[in-house]
């Protein structure tokens, strides 16, 4: 008897040791990675782009005394409405950084982790007064924080984003009404330090592996091309996979289904309208009329202004996707 619990202790000794151990070693190495400074290049770009020449052109013809004092204004104008239209339809900062701008949550669940999003606004507590446009680059498409150590931050969803689109949405966050608001930084519970130390919970500055090419400068001009199509659904890719045949999110909450096939696979949207297509992002129906789950179901607020110029755009190009069984 006594030797058995004797065998027994023993064990249970070793086991706390080897966790202890486990954690340590998940400790010192999630805070190396945190720590381990990414090289990325240093881009510049105009904020607010200037008009185009047909904009000036269209401008000119109109009001041929404008001045430039009057065409700058014009071009922050348009600026600040693209900017408006890409983070309410395309690209979701408010998700994590909130409605207003003021900060938001990524994720609070204390054995992962509380993740905020800062405030992005020109408030108190606001991060993003001194920003560069190479600051605005490191962070949205490289993941990669102005002191150089990797954000937590999902950029992996931004990295096809283009420079004016960039500039766009800088220009509308500089717009928006300052909120006073100190946000805590990143903290991680005993999981999401495991999950770092891991890699089960990739941090985009090191997923992203090209942190030198040149970004493109302009999108494709918004009309129902497959071109223009590729581009909007890159944002889609972070989900639903590279090839677009789904499978479970990359460091997403493992409460979250699989994301599915867009492929005009059997496994996909084969025999899929696009009235379908339509109705999956605006209402969050699946073909079958299933409600479509977080963090899908999410999609509707943005879908609700996506134009129908770039819904049919993203339906011509996912027909042309390859075709794809979803992975096993
Ligand atoms: C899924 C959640 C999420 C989304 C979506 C998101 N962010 Fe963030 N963002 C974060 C988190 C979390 C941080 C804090 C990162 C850290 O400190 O490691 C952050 C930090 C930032 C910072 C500040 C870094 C600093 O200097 O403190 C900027 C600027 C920023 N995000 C801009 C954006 C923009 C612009 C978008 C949309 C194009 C966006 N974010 C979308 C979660 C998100
Ligand atoms: C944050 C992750 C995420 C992003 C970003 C995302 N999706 Fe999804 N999507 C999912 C998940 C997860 C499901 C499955 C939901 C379920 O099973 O309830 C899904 C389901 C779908 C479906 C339903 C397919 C079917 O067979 O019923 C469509 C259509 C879809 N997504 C299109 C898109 C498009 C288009 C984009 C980009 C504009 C996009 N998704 C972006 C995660 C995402």
């Amino acid at each position: 008897m006594k030797t058995v619990l004797k065998v027994f202790g023993g064990l249970v000794f070793l086991l706390v040791v080897a966790a202890g151990g486990a954690f340590a070693w998940g400790k010192s190495t999630a805070a190396g990675k945190l720590a381990a400074k990414v090289e990325t290049h240093r881009v510049d770009f105009p904020i607010p782009f200037p008009l185009t020449e047909a904009e000036l052109a269209e401008l000119k013809a109109q009001q041929p005394e404008a001045a430039e004092a009057e065409l700058k204004k014009v071009a922050l104008e348009r600026a600040i409405a693209r900017g408006k239209h890409l983070v309410d339809a395309r690209y979701a900062c408010s998700e994590c950084h909130g409605k207003n701008f003021g900060g938001g949550v990524m994720v609070d669940a204390p054995p992962i982790g509380k993740i905020l999003g800062v405030n992005l606004t020109s408030g108190k507590g606001g991060q993003i007064a001194n920003y560069q446009p190479a600051d605005w680059d490191r962070i949205v498409r490289h993941g990669v924080l102005p002191d150089g150590r990797p954000a937590a931050m999902p950029s992996l969803d931004f990295v096809a984003m283009t420079d004016r689109e960039l500039s766009d949405i800088v220009a509308y966050l500089l717009s928006v009404p300052p909120v006073d608001a100190e946000i805590a930084r990143p903290t991680l519970g005993p999981v999401g330090t495991m999950l770092i130390a891991t890699g089960k919970l990739p941090l985009s500055a090191n997923v992203i592996t090209e942190h030198q090419a040149p970004h493109r400068i302009e999108p494709p001009a918004a009309a129902e091309t497959t071109e223009f199509g590729k581009h909007l659904v890159g944002v889609c890719t972070g989900c639903h996979g590279a090839d677009l045949s789904g499978g479970p999110v990359p460091g997403g909450d493992p409460s979250w289904p699989p994301a599915l096939n867009l492929t005009p696979h059997a496994d996909g949207l084969a025999g899929w309208s696009y009235e379908d297509f339509v109705r999956a992002l605006k209402e969050g129906k699946r073909k079958n009329g299933a409600e479509l789950r977080v963090p899908m179901s999410a999609m509707k607020a943005y879908a609700a202004n996506i134009t129908q110029t770039e819904l049919k755009a993203m339906w011509a190009y996912l027909q042309t996707a390859p075709a794809r069984p979803s992975p096993k």
